[in-house]
């Protein structure tokens, strides 16, 4: 049997899954990873944390799976993306916290690009709108304020690396310093049309390009694990960003095909084919997990709060004790009652983009009970999903192309089948669920297995996925227009007036 190891570095844990050459989940082992909060808005991770935790899981996986790392033809490494981590080449030892993808200490920077007029250039090179959220200005935070950063940096003592580059140093014994192009697409400082970190942008942001990984496709050779570290070498063959990586787990290879993603928050990602395409309607342009050296791309949109409005259920209403209660208390309830929740707690993204916007409940009546209030909050994930699928689809037929017909599910809400059936008769559209939802990790041992021989193409990985189940819409289209509708009233209610 022929085994591929998965390492899944995420934002709240790490994890390792070793898969069989089916695509079959064979062991699995997790880590929390602490968080770091040192002020408001500042989010960040010990480097070491991130090393030690996922190094720990990998053993445990292999352990698990009683395998050694013989019988592992490829790893593969899936990643929160965005993250900044900083790092001396010659100790191997950070010399910061790593910056968080949620963290919001670049916005001035951020402010100050936009107001020097530099959006659409960026947008153009980088498909990406100018936002903290990226690694460039976190970077650029970096170098302006750790001691000594900027001149080390200069004279090519210092690495910079997503959490892939990090992981891979430190696998590889600081032999290789690398990433893939869908991490890089998520810097701002990388041209996602010539696969190449852009010049120009580096300047910008004064970045010394002697900081910089090499840039390689997502399925390549990225180097071998030291011996020592998994009890013999292992060849690194797939990297990918959680949310691409996610994508090509889904079997989502050609223009059309989207998946989402259920979480803390919702990853929407429709793959495009070969062809860049800039949204009208708000969302990001990103390179999508290459198997070649040539450009591929999706549209990406995310939804802030997704599954946190359960968290908020439990922690702020205590309306439930435990997450897994919600689907029982909505469902005890034929439907939301004519109630509408907006969970713009840290305001809206896509498509709607106002940050100001904030929570809304729509549509009380003395009939209302807690479970029109669970089941509106189940709902709205579903709503704000539907709305960004729409835009997704504007763009897709603005661009000559189809609309979305299919979406593929994965996350942890996803087994909600409520939430699924809800979701397909909002979108009039069949909702998937793959009969292995693990598919962040199953993207990276693809490309693995893809890099490594085990695969020769991804037809054969499309004819490996299969739907668990198919959620087909039941509503008529003109009541799912209504709620749509409905819904889009009390998103204008959300949003604060001036
Ligand atoms: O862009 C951020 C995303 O990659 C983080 O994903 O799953 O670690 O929260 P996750």
């Amino acid at each position: 049997m022929t085994y591929l190891l998965a390492l899944d570095q995420g934002t709240s844990s790490s994890r390792s899954i070793v898969f069989d050459e089916r695509g079959r989940i064979v062991a699995q082992a997790q880590r929390e990873l602490p968080q770091i909060y040192p002020r408001p808005g500042w989010v960040e991770h010990d480097p070491r944390e991130i090393w030690r935790t996922q190094l720990a899981t990998a053993q445990d996986a292999l352990r698990e799976a009683r395998i050694t790392a013989q019988d592992v033809r490829a790893l593969g490494i899936t990643n929160q993306r965005e993250t900044t981590v900083l790092w001396n080449r010659r100790t191997g030892q950070p010399v910061h916290h790593a910056i968080v993808w949620q963290d919001r200490r670049a916005e001035p920077a951020c402010a100050q690009l936009r107001e020097q007029g530099h959006a659409a250039a960026i947008q153009a090179k980088t498909g990406l709108l100018i936002d903290a959220y990226f690694s460039g200005t976190k970077l650029q935070w970096l170098l302006d304020h750790v001691p000594g950063a900027r001149d080390a940096a200069e004279a090519g003592e210092l690495a910079f690396g997503t959490v892939d580059s990090w992981l891979i140093w430190q696998l590889t014994g600081g032999k290789r310093h690398v990433t893939d192009v869908s991490n890089a697409s998520r810097t701002m400082l990388f041209n996602v049309h010539t696969n190449q970190w852009d010049d120009e942008l580096l300047q910008l942001l004064r970045i010394p390009r002697a900081l910089m990984p090499e840039v390689l496709p997502s399925a390549s050779d990225f180097g071998a694990t030291d011996a020592a570290l998994l009890g013999g070498p292992i060849a690194i063959g797939g990297v990918a960003g959680d949310q691409q990586s996610a994508l090509f787990g889904q079997a989502c290879f050609t223009a059309g095909m989207a998946k989402n993603t259920y979480g803390t928050g919702c990853f929407m990602l429709m793959h495009t084919g070969s062809r860049f395409q800039k949204s009208e309607n708000g969302l990001l342009t990103t390179s999508a997990a290459q198997a070649s050296r040539s450009p591929e791309y999706a549209m990406e949109g995310s939804v802030f709060v997704g599954g946190a409005v359960v968290q908020w259920l439990r922690d702020g209403l205590r309306a439930i004790s435990a997450s897994s209660e919600v689907q029982a208390l909505a469902e005890s309830v034929p439907d939301s009652g004519g109630v509408m929740m907006v969970p713009a707690f840290t305001g809206l993204g896509a498509p709607y983009w106002k940050p100001d916007a904030r929570g809304t409940i729509t549509g009380l009546t003395r009939g209302t009970t807690i479970a029109h209030i669970a089941r509106a909050a189940l709902e709205s994930i579903a709503y704000q999903s539907a709305a960004l699928l729409a835009a997704m689809s504007r763009d897709a037929v603005a661009a000559g192309g189809a609309p979305v017909s299919e979406l593929r599910v994965d996350g942890g809400a996803c087994v909600n089948d409520l939430l699924m059936q809800f979701q397909a008769d909002l979108l009039g559209i069949p909702v998937v669920r793959p009969a292995v939802v693990e598919t962040t990790a199953l993207g990276a041992a693809y490309l693995a297995g893809l890099a490594s021989g085990v695969y020769a193409s991804t037809d054969e990985l499309s004819a490996l996925w299969q739907a668990e189940r198919r959620f087909t819409p039941t509503l008529p289209r003109s009541q799912a227009e209504a709620l749509m509708a409905r819904w889009e009233h009390a998103v204008a209610q959300a949003v604060l007036p001036g």
